[in-house]
């Protein structure tokens, strides 16, 4: 990319930063949901794309597509299967059809900080996830961070019998579908980008997500308020096919992979601030935020930790253990 073709692009996309590659040079296309500039996953892509298309210019050349224009995550990892995206990082929660090992991220209050989560990917158990669909045709490259969830709904949630009979959005995944059953509420799997029509209309009553997304999707202008709860987690895999990572020349591939790393390590020191930002921005937009007594919150963990056992067996309990000693 020419650092003209590069301004061009710039101002076409209008702030997408879509580079133009030339005959040649390698074509990553980055697929992802999320806008660019305030998403901790945005802004991550966005500063791989900056250092793949400056540092490995003239071999490689990354194009990012956030926002669903490309594809949506219930799409993504069967068009990187065929070749045609290169790299994505969905939530740990959409890769129900190829590993179950993953479903330990998603039960509800597992661990009680993003540096209980960091602490946990970055241990053995963790890393060893990032190899363990190798056989089904991906790769893990890192783990993106993007924050714990918090509850929204069309009427205020203090008490989990405030959620039970609404109807609530959820990633496609088994663990959270018996989460907010659990609630005796009713899970409605959905694509994200689907979320604030379905909210806006009615056909959910309520969500549950990051401050990032609730913020940069704009739940909260269609919602009652959002209980922080911080019930569980919403993190991040960038993932790759193995055939095509195998298939690079060796130094493209060693190159790519430092600069991915590097870029995690950067972008996940800087999520407490980032999603801080955005719960600051959901005040700021006139969003309402309601904050749990110790009690209040007991009762929630009371009501939908149950589902842990329901999942033992997926997980296995020695990762179980794992998670709940670093909390310790
Ligand atoms: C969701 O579907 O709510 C999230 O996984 C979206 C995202 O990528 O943060």
């Amino acid at each position: 990319v020419t650092a003209a073709a590069t301004a061009m692009g710039l101002v076409l996309a209008a702030g997408s930063a879509m580079a133009a590659c030339e005959d040649g040079e390698i074509v990553i296309k980055f697929s992802h949901v999320t806008n660019t500039d305030k998403h901790p996953k945005g802004i991550a892509a966005s500063l791989l794309q900056e250092r793949v298309n400056d540092e490995m210019n003239g071999t490689a050349c990354m194009e990012v597509y956030p926002n669903s224009t490309l594809y949506n995550d219930d799409q993504v990892l069967e068009a990187m299967l065929q070749g045609d995206v290169q790299m994505a990082a969905p939530s740990l929660s959409k890769f129900e059809k190829f590993t179950k090992k993953f479903r330990i991220f998603d039960l509800p209050f597992m661990f009680k900080n993003m540096d209980a989560v960091e602490a946990f990917q970055s241990s053995e158990t963790g890393q060893d996830m990032l190899t363990s669909m190798e056989r089904r045709g991906l790769l893990g490259l890192g783990f993106w961070h993007n924050g714990l969830k918090q509850f929204s709904a069309n009427k205020p949630l203090i008490l989990p019998s405030d959620a039970a009979g609404l109807k609530f959005r959820v990633q496609p995944s088994d663990v959270l579908v018996a989460q907010m059953e659990a609630l005796d509420a009713s899970p409605q799997p959905m694509a994200f980008s689907e979320v604030y029509g379905a909210l806006q209309t009615g056909v959910v009553d309520g969500q549950e997500n990051t401050w990032s997304n609730i913020y940069g999707q704009k739940f909260f202008e269609v919602q009652d308020g959002i209980t922080e709860t911080n019930h569980g987690l919403l993190d991040y895999m960038v993932v790759t096919s193995v055939d095509w990572w195998d298939g690079l020349p060796e130094d493209v591939r060693a190159q790519l992979k430092t600069i991915v790393e590097e870029v995690t390590v950067t972008r996940n020191q800087a999520i407490a601030q980032v999603d801080a930002d955005n719960r600051q921005a959901v005040l700021d937009a006139g969003g309402v935020i309601r904050e749990l007594t110790p009690e209040q919150r007991a009762a929630w963990v009371e009501a939908m930790k149950p589902v842990w056992i329901q999942f033992e067996g997926d997980v296995g309990a020695e990762a179980i253990d794992a998670a709940q000693q670093i909390n310790a």
